[in-house]
């Protein structure tokens, strides 16, 4: 009773004909860069995806150039291991070297990669908007009801996660947190939240607009085939009774 269902979430790419936003594809890609990357990997994704989103080869590239990314070898002088610019043709590079890293910076709790997100989770971009802008002071009743349940310190309570108390702090919490270019909406906390939710729909499924064409095609196909075989069964049938 205390577990609520996501939020509705409308997004351009919805329904049978829906086509993703680019622009706003583009301001959910400037959120996860610019707040979740700190913690979250991306790891399916490579730099040169994004041309998806609108970007040039050379924006693309020079976003890659913002990332460093670990190379199979050691500096000799510091031991640690060598890092050079990322490219295009990388992935996202983790923000932690490894679990144990990532848990240790974390409160021991491990940041999930975003990838397939809005697939793992039903409603999947609904959920991760909803959870983003689900923290919340955890109503009383629930302490008092299931006083086990009361969120244990360096956790938050989230009635949209599923165990109710997350590892995760509110990640957006100020309007304006991230800048978006002229002629885009305000970045309040809830406009953030959904431009990273269609972001990560987009990650999950890139090949979604081709998807919905071939169902369109295959639909039109199949009601042609089916009115053509009504046809060809009355004509074949005509002259009996
Ligand atoms: C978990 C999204 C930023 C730390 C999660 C989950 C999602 C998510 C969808 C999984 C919840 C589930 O398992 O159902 C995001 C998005 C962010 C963001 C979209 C940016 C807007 C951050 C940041 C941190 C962080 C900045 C670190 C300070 C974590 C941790 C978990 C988590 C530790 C695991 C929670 C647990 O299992 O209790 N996040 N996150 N996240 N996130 Fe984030």
């Amino acid at each position: 009773e205390f577990h609520k269902h996501p939020k509705h979430l409308a997004l351009a790419s919805d329904g049978p004909l829906g086509r993703f936003d680019r622009q706003q594809l583009q301001r959910g890609f400037q959120v996860y860069k610019e707040v979740c990357s700190a913690c979250h990997s991306l790891s399916l994704v490579a730099f040169h995806d994004l041309e998806a989103l609108g970007y040039s080869e050379a924006e693309v590239k020079a976003i890659a150039n913002q990332w460093q990314t670990e190379v199979p070898s050691v500096n000799p002088e510091t031991g640690e291991p060598a890092t050079r610019k990322a490219l295009s043709s990388d992935r996202f590079p983790a923000p932690y070297a490894n679990e144990v890293a990532a848990r240790a910076a974390n409160n021991n709790a491990l940041p999930p990669d975003l990838s397939l997100m809005t697939k793992a989770r039903h409603d999947g971009g609904a959920y991760v908007y909803s959870l983003l802008t689900g923290f919340q002071p955890q109503p009383a009743e629930l302490v008092k009801k299931f006083p086990s349940a009361k969120t244990p310190n360096g956790l938050h309570y989230n009635p949209y996660f599923a165990n109710l108390n997350l590892a995760m702090p509110p990640p957006l919490t100020s309007e304006g947190q991230v800048t978006y270019a002229p002629g885009n909406p305000k970045p309040t906390v809830d406009q953030m939240a959904k431009d990273v939710s269609a972001f990560l729909v987009w990650t999950a499924e890139p090949k979604l607009e081709q998807r919905h064409a071939t169902g369109i095609a295959v639909s039109i196909f199949l009601l042609f085939a089916t009115i053509l075989g009504y046809l060809a069964y009355q004509n074949i049938w005509r002259t009996e009774k």
